[in-house]
């Protein structure tokens, strides 16, 4: 399994399996988006604008209603897209048509024809990617921010017995105001609340999300609440010290240290974090989920009372500001 997997796409959404690992990480990892720009077609009551961004199976684009000249994001699936990935398209559809929280991208309307497309809320700030590119190191106190309002959308999801599967700075857009707003319900899912994970029989799950940031179990085709607040510590953790708690090119080798691997040190990537926050961060990343906080909200305000309580003082967000520059220099010089 280790040796036949690809050196590719650790960073990208891996969709929908089913059939078994690792065959399914194989195929769906090569699958490109083979479609040129529609900016500048009319789509319905709209004309497409921009391209914002590509993933397996869609295109999101800029458009504004031809009437009213408002501006949403349009995202339209591929007309390359397996039958799986349409089924995933109309689940997301589907989802969105059920969820109202102000920390999650509001769903205007689904069109089916000429093809399936869904109207979004355009989000202008951009994604905590863009925003924060890879290797940058963030100020303690909007990593607060980050955490506890994507928290806060988390918990609105699972309280409604759902797992969005892949938290990701990609799929984390920022309104006008900076705040954050979930995107990308791409592979999000319905999970029983009576079903233990350990009842759901391997051959009937279905292994989806990013490399990246996924938690043992998800990896397993296990996904839960906890996996949300797995990917979340993940990303806190790159947050604090410039890199995600384990990198690789090979998506065997990430599967082996998600699973099997201890947590590296934060503290050693960055002197400065209080070790408090490392023993939050490290909850969140527990191998196990029942060893996580008992909520993702629960995770977010621990992270903001060590924050907050051992002080990152005044000297040390000075230190900080230092070393973070001086990481996002080195990150900037590496592009
Ligand atoms: N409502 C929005 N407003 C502004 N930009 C958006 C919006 N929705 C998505 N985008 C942009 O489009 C990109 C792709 O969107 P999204 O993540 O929903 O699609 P995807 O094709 O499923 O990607 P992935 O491969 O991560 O699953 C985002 O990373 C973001 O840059
Ligand atoms: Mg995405």
């Amino acid at each position: 399994m280790i040796t036949m997997l690809p050196a590719q796409g650790v960073d990208e959404t891996v969709t929908p399996p089913t059939i078994p690992v690792p065959q399914v990480f194989l195929d769906l990892l090569q699958t490109e988006n083979k479609e040129g720009s529609r900016s500048g077609e009319t789509l319905g009551d709209y004309l497409l604008g921009d391209l914002l961004g590509t993933g397996g199976s869609a295109e999101v684009y800029l458009a504004e209603h031809r009437a009213t000249h408002k501006q949403v994001a349009i995202k339209i699936l591929s007309e390359c897209a397996t039958f799986e990935q349409t089924e995933f398209f109309f689940n997301e559809a589907a989802l969105l048509a059920s969820l109202s929280h102000s920390r999650i991208v509001h769903l205007l309307a689904f069109h089916e024809y000429p093809v399936p497309y869904l109207v979004m809320n355009y989000l202008p700030s951009g994604t905590l990617r863009q925003q924060h590119p890879e290797g940058s190191i963030v100020p303690p106190h909007m990593i607060i921010n980050y955490v506890r309002q994507t928290a806060a959308a988390l918990q609105y999801l699972h309280d409604h017995h759902i797992v969005h599967r892949d938290i990701k700075p990609e799929n984390l857009l920022l309104d006008t105001d900076h705040s954050v707003i979930v995107g990308d319900f791409g592979i999000a899912t319905t999970v029983s609340p009576e079903s233990q994970p350990e009842e759901i029989a391997l051959d009937d799950a279905v292994v989806v999300g990013t490399p990246k940031y996924m938690a043992p179990e998800a990896i397993e085709g296990h996904a839960q609440p906890a996996s949300d607040q797995y990917a979340l510590g993940a990303l806190a953790y790159e947050w604090f010290c410039g890199t995600p708690p384990f990198t690789s090119d090979f998506l065997a080798c990430l599967i082996y240290q998600h699973t099997s691997q201890p947590l590296p040190s934060l503290r050693e990537k960055n002197e400065h974090i209080p070790q408090a926050v490392e023993k939050v961060i490290a909850r969140a990343l527990a191998k196990e989920p029942e060893n996580r906080f008992p909520s993702v909200t629960a995770f977010a305000s621990a992270l903001e009372r060590a924050v907050t309580h051992h002080q990152i003082t005044a000297i040390h967000l000075q230190h900080w500001d230092e070393y973070g520059q001086s990481a996002n220099d080195q990150s900037a010089r590496s592009r």
